[in-house]
């Protein structure tokens, strides 16, 4: 089905970026939120993301009049009786979101199709409060979503297959990277990167680095910004609740590094905030001058080891140096409990992480650069590092155990994609 009309439920961050990638493949939109002044702010939006395009010379001021004139403000559900697709980016609460499928699935035509930018809830759940769970996906794009490629297509356990299919032409529409993922906590992105940035924060803790020489050597692995500027970004206490929920879906590999809420309860929460683990000026760092830590920073961490002595599995060790695969190979093993989990196909991971988070090189890749057997070496040494206590977040998931024992060690050879024959 070509989608020729569709609503955006939610003018805010996402939905606007969104909307705005749906009008620029001539698809009509209808943006819809709960008041006008969200609604006016939200085509604002759109309208500056048009005209940078125009300023940066990618597109004509004809075009980006055209494809704005797709867009249409709405505070009622009274159009959504005439539109092919509908895609929700309101708040992350499930009460709101049952109520909006609720509502559209009472006016919208049964071959309307639905789907929900949610960053955890549950899209099975979701579908649920619809007659329709078979047409209802989940589609989660990355912010900003008129920039970012990838587009995590999550079905429910409802959801059929040509929903499945008509969510992946619409990414393709769009200009966008799909990779379908089963629903699971985090879907893969957040459940990859919250590994590596909660280790970021022990490595921290530990004394073994500071917030720069993570950032730095993050980056010169082929990150585009190193964990702490990330924390610093999406805000520490948004991070702290992602983390929490993690936790509570996948235990001891997700323990919260006692730094993160500690820093949320002093009010460093970031750029919002002024101060994170990196001070910002009006909300940004200055450009051009070396980033200031937070003066706080080496207090909060001294109170964070005394109030949780065995948090710091280097306490009493000799003191080590920081090696970046410290923080990569907990989002590596989480890969592969993924792929283990049939959560992703072994070949979409890298796809994900590039699109969806810019690593400049694939993070499998490291299997193939440093062989299998390193990784199971390597996890092991840190799980043992403590001998009282094995430290469960290097806990190898069994794929690697099974595949290193089969002495296989290139993890991308293994899953290339079968050539299709005929
Ligand atoms: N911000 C991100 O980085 C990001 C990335 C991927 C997915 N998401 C998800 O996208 C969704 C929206 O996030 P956001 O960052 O754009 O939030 P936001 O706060 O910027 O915008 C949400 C908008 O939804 C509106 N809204 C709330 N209830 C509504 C309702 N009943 N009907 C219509 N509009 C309603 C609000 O008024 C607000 O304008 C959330 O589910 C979030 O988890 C966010």
């Amino acid at each position: 089905m070509r989608v020729q009309r569709a609503a955006v439920i939610g003018a805010g961050a996402m939905g606007s970026g969104i909307a705005c990638v749906l009008s620029q493949c001539g698809i009509e939109v209808l943006l819809k939120d709960v008041e006008q002044a969200f609604v006016d702010k939200g085509l604002g939006n759109i309208k500056r993301m048009y005209d940078s395009r125009v300023k940066k010379g990618t597109l004509s001021e004809a075009e980006a009049a055209n494809h704005l004139a797709l867009v249409k403000g709405t505070t009622s559900y009274d159009d959504f009786k005439g539109v092919d697709f509908v895609i929700e980016a309101a708040f992350e609460e499930i009460s709101v979101k049952l109520d909006i499928f609720k509502t559209i699935d009472a006016i919208c035509p049964s071959k309307t199709i639905f789907a929900t930018n949610t960053s955890a809830l549950s899209v099975s759940e979701i579908a649920s409060a619809t007659s329709r769970p078979d047409k209802v996906v989940g589609m989660h794009f990355f912010n900003p979503a008129q920039f970012m490629k990838l587009v995590e297509v999550i079905p429910g356990v409802k959801t059929s297959d040509e929903t499945v299919k008509f969510a992946t032409e619409l990414c393709h529409a769009m200009q966008k990277t799909p990779v379908k993922v089963q629903e699971c906590p985090g879907f893969l992105v957040n459940r990859l990167l919250f590994t590596y940035m909660n280790e970021a924060l022990y490595v921290l803790q530990e004394g073994l680095a500071t917030p720069e020489e993570i950032d730095n050597q993050v980056v010169a692995w082929g990150l585009p910004m190193g964990p702490l500027a990330l924390f610093d970004l999406t805000g520490l206490d948004v991070c702290a609740h992602v983390n929490k929920f993690l936790y509570a879906q996948y235990g001891a590999r997700f323990q919260p590094a006692p730094l993160l809420s500690k820093m949320v309860e002093a009010g460093c929460l970031g750029q919002k905030s002024g101060a994170g683990f990196f001070m910002h000026d009006k909300g940004v760092p200055v450009k051009g001058e070396a980033k200031k830590i937070n003066p706080k920073l080496a207090e909060l961490i001294a109170a964070v080891n005394k109030e949780n002595p065995s948090a710091n599995t280097n306490a009493g060790a000799p003191k080590k140096t920081f090696d970046v695969h410290r923080v990569i190979l907990p989002m590596f093993n989480e890969g592969v409990y993924a792929i283990q989990e049939g959560v992703i196909d072994p070949a979409d991971v890298d796809v994900a992480m590039q699109n969806g988070c810019g690593f400049k090189r694939g993070l499998m890749t490291i299997a193939d650069e440093k062989g299998l057997d390193w990784v199971l070496a390597e996890l092991n040494s840190y799980l043992y590092e403590n001998a009282k206590t094995p430290n469960e977040r290097f806990r190898p998931s069994w794929l690697i155990s099974k595949l290193v024992g089969a002495k296989v060690n290139d993890f991308s050879g293994l899953y290339k994609k079968p050539v299709a024959i005929g």
